[in-house]
């Protein structure tokens, strides 16, 4: 059922199992559409009056409780325009409802390279920056030019650059600052022009790809990580998940000396003057990789990955994620901190 309001419906009682990527039964007591930026005042007087805002984009980064007290607001806002262009590079602008896999196609297609090592990640435009996704080798915070948002709080309009937005290792503004004040309605991207691109290959999954042993363009690229990707990681259209599940602890040199010395073959990067562990072996060597606990378990390629395989709840969640967290800490002393975000 639902009830009208100026241009944008209320919808009570909204069964979102189908709008997150860990495919979790839940309800959201009321939910509206954002379909257009006009509809922002009359959204604003809906959310005005809720002290509890959730903003959705893909679902692709959350744990969504059974029941969700208050207000959901789904954001499917679309549209992709040039904003500015210079012999090498371009600005363009995409609408926050935009299916991310679809805009990276889009601007390869246009030309516009920079966004192919990102491709294949499930969920919106509009969520990107608030996680500040990133892979092989590339994370959002290095392409976006700026964004635009709402603030519900205030009931204005704010445009942020890409300095404003306080970006770090899977974190923004966005996330920390209370997930339903910011509504995230286009963000801006600086992209080059072939004569302006330069690829990134770091990667070593990419290094080795078959698809770029002749060729290296923005396409090869695309091409090679839509491969790795499938190979790794489960389609939350097959088997529910929301991608990586932890970050990769971000642990001192001493720290890391510490684990070496005890497990030489752990896996790390220098990051940042510290080092970055990679969790998946953490989760791995502490003996959670393909199992399972209920209906939830560890993914049996990518341990990092918590899948749902079918009928789970955020409370289930929450048991193998209290587990995983134990155990790998009785094991190396490592605290695994939740990536997604948990939605009450
Ligand atoms: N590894 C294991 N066992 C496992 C999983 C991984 O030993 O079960 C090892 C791998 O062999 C590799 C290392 O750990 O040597 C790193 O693994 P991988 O290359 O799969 O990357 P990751 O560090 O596990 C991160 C991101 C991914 C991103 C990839 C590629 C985070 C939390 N995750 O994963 O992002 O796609 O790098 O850049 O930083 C996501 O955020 O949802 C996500 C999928």
């Amino acid at each position: 059922m639902f009830t009208e309001n100026r241009t944008v419906q209320v919808h009570h009682d909204y069964r979102l199992d189908t709008d997150n990527t860990l495919a979790l039964a839940s309800t959201a007591q009321r939910l509206v559409c954002l379909d257009q930026v006009s509809q922002i005042p009359a959204l604003q007087q809906i959310a005005q009056t809720e002290p509890s805002r959730w903003v959705l984009g893909g679902g692709s980064n959350m744990v969504l409780a059974p029941y969700i007290a208050g207000l959901v607001i789904k954001v499917q806002n679309r549209g992709i325009r040039l904003v500015s262009e210079t012999a090498t590079e371009v600005i363009v602008e995409a609408q926050a409802g935009e299916n991310w896999h679809r805009f990276v196609s889009f601007c390869l297609e246009q030309g516009w390279l920079g966004l192919e090592n990102l491709a294949l990640i499930p969920g919106t435009v509009g969520a990107a920056p608030v996680q500040n996704i990133g892979a092989y080798g590339v994370e959002l915070e290095q392409r976006v030019h700026s964004i635009q948002c709402w603030d519900l709080e205030r009931a204005q309009w704010q445009h942020y650059t890409a300095q404003q937005c306080e970006f770090a290792y899977r974190d923004s503004l966005f996330k920390r600052a209370g997930a339903g004040r910011y509504l995230i309605t286009a963000v801006q991207f600086i992209l080059s022009k072939a004569s302006g691109w330069q690829p990134v290959l770091r990667y070593p999954d990419l290094l080795q790809s078959p698809k770029l042993q002749h060729t290296i363009n923005a396409r090869a690229i695309f091409e090679a990580v839509i491969e790795v990707r499938q190979a790794k990681l489960p389609d939350p259209k097959q088997l529910a998940n929301a991608g990586s599940f932890f970050k990769n602890p971000v642990i001192s040199q001493a720290n890391y000396e510490r684990i070496r010395a005890q497990y030489p073959a752990v896996i790390a990067y220098p990051y940042e003057a510290q080092f970055k562990l990679a969790a998946g072996w953490l989760i791995e060597r502490a003996g959670w990789k393909g199992k399972q606990l209920g209906p939830v378990g560890m993914h049996v390629r990518q341990a990092l990955v918590l899948v749902n395989y079918g009928g789970a709840t955020a409370r289930e969640v929450a048991q193998l994620v209290e587990r995983v967290q134990a155990d790998v800490y009785d094991l190396f002393q490592v605290e695994l901190e939740q990536e997604p975000i948990t939605v009450t």
